[in-house]
């Protein structure tokens, strides 16, 4: 297999999964709406793939498209088929993600994330692919508990954003079993990725102020955001702070390098993978080593627990150590690094460039 489409190839997880995938040498289309994206990352990734080689940028096709009309993803399946390069993969991570907005919006959410999924699965049978790559989220588990979570772990979202996910396992899961000598089908949860591509040129560009942790970081450390609130010092955990799974951006979009490879490879299936290190950091502990590696202040005081947040969330990731050719490579210190680089370089996201 050589040609792969990447929904939500415009957004953070999306582009630097595009851009390896270009560096291997696989033609890349994406679709993606941008109403959470800019689509100036496509110049971004022709930047920095040009660099390398410069054949490789043409391997880059953009569609700007919703996958809430299916027209929209009809066009693109139709001219790879026309350009003798059809589409064989679908990686798929368009979609909204915020637990917060899940929450005042759930339709929106069901609406984008299960409409726009069935819509693509749809056009997948009609131009005969079954291979996909679906990016789910260790959102989706329940865990209470000081463990190291594994792919059968219970699985008990608590929100919509949540929901929207788990129920797509599930319509995969039945997808899967209709047609069970074609489908090859990965579900990749995502741990907590942070970071940014090494050449600071791409990286997490949120709309707005953001909800997560490690951006908010780096709102605080270049002085937009006067401190960073910590939900809560009296969790049962070594400093009293939330304990979390951080992975680096590169490493995250390498595992949909090894799990598309993977799958070119294998029988029909669906299989679960976590994504993350296995390796478990506290909110101070990441504060301070964002401190450290990037010398660098960063104001924060305490406030009270945040509705819905669990103390450790942490992956056991020996499935995809044993059965993919993958493995993290990156450190905290890169993750810190890499991140605050791209925030150097691009103060303001990619709205100045
Ligand atoms: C959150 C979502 C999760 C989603 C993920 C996407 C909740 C309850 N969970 O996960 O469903 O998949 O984002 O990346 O919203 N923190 C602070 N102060 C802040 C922000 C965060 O102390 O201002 C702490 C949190 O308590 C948590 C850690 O930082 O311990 C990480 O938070 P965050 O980046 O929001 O990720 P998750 O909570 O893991």
């Amino acid at each position: 297999m050589q040609n792969l489409l990447v929904t939500g190839g415009c957004g953070y997880i999306g582009s630097h999964t595009a851009l390896l995938l270009l560096e291997k040498g696989y033609t890349v289309y994406i679709i993606d709406s941008n109403c959470n994206s800019n689509p100036f990352v496509i110049n971004k990734l022709k930047k920095i793939i040009m660099k390398k080689d410069k054949q490789l940028a043409k391997n880059l096709i953009f569609f700007k498209g919703d996958l809430r009309k299916k027209k929209d993803i009809e066009r693109i399946f139709e001219y790879s088929k026309h350009n003798n390069k059809i589409i064989e993969a679908v990686v798929h991570l368009a979609g909204f993600k915020s637990v917060n907005e899940s929450m005042k919006y759930p339709l929106m959410y069901w609406d984008s994330n299960l409409i726009g999924t069935i819509n693509l699965l749809k056009v997948m049978q009609k131009y005969l692919c079954y291979n996909l790559i679906f990016s789910s989220s260790a959102t989706i588990y329940s865990c209470l508990e000081n463990k190291l979570i594994d792919e059968n772990f219970p699985i008990k979202p608590i929100n919509p954003y949540g929901n929207t996910k788990r129920c797509i396992e599930t319509l995969l899961e039945d997808i899967y079993k209709s047609e069970k000598a074609k489908w090859k089908i990965i579900n990749l949860r995502y741990f907590n990725p942070i970071g940014a591509h090494h050449s600071g040129d791409i990286g997490e560009d949120p709309n707005g102020i953001p909800n997560n942790l490690f951006p908010l970081i780096l709102q605080v450390a270049s002085s937009k955001l006067r401190e960073l609130k910590i939900f809560g010092n009296n969790w049962d955990t070594r400093d009293g702070t939330c304990i979390r799974d951080y992975i680096h951006i590169l490493d995250l979009a390498n595992a949909h390098i090894a799990a598309f490879e993977y799958l070119s490879k294998t029988k029909s299936q669906i299989i679960n993978f976590n994504i993350g290190t296995g390796k478990g950091t506290s909110v101070l502990e990441l504060i301070n080593t964002f401190k450290n590696v990037n010398k660098i202040k960063l104001p924060y005081s305490f406030t009270s627990r945040r509705e819905g947040d669990q103390k450790y969330i942490v992956a056991d990731n020996s499935r995809a150590l044993s059965t993919l050719n993958w493995k993290p490579l990156k450190s905290l210190e890169d993750m810190c690094r890499d991140g605050w680089k791209w925030q150097l370089k691009n103060p303001n996201g990619y709205i100045d460039n």
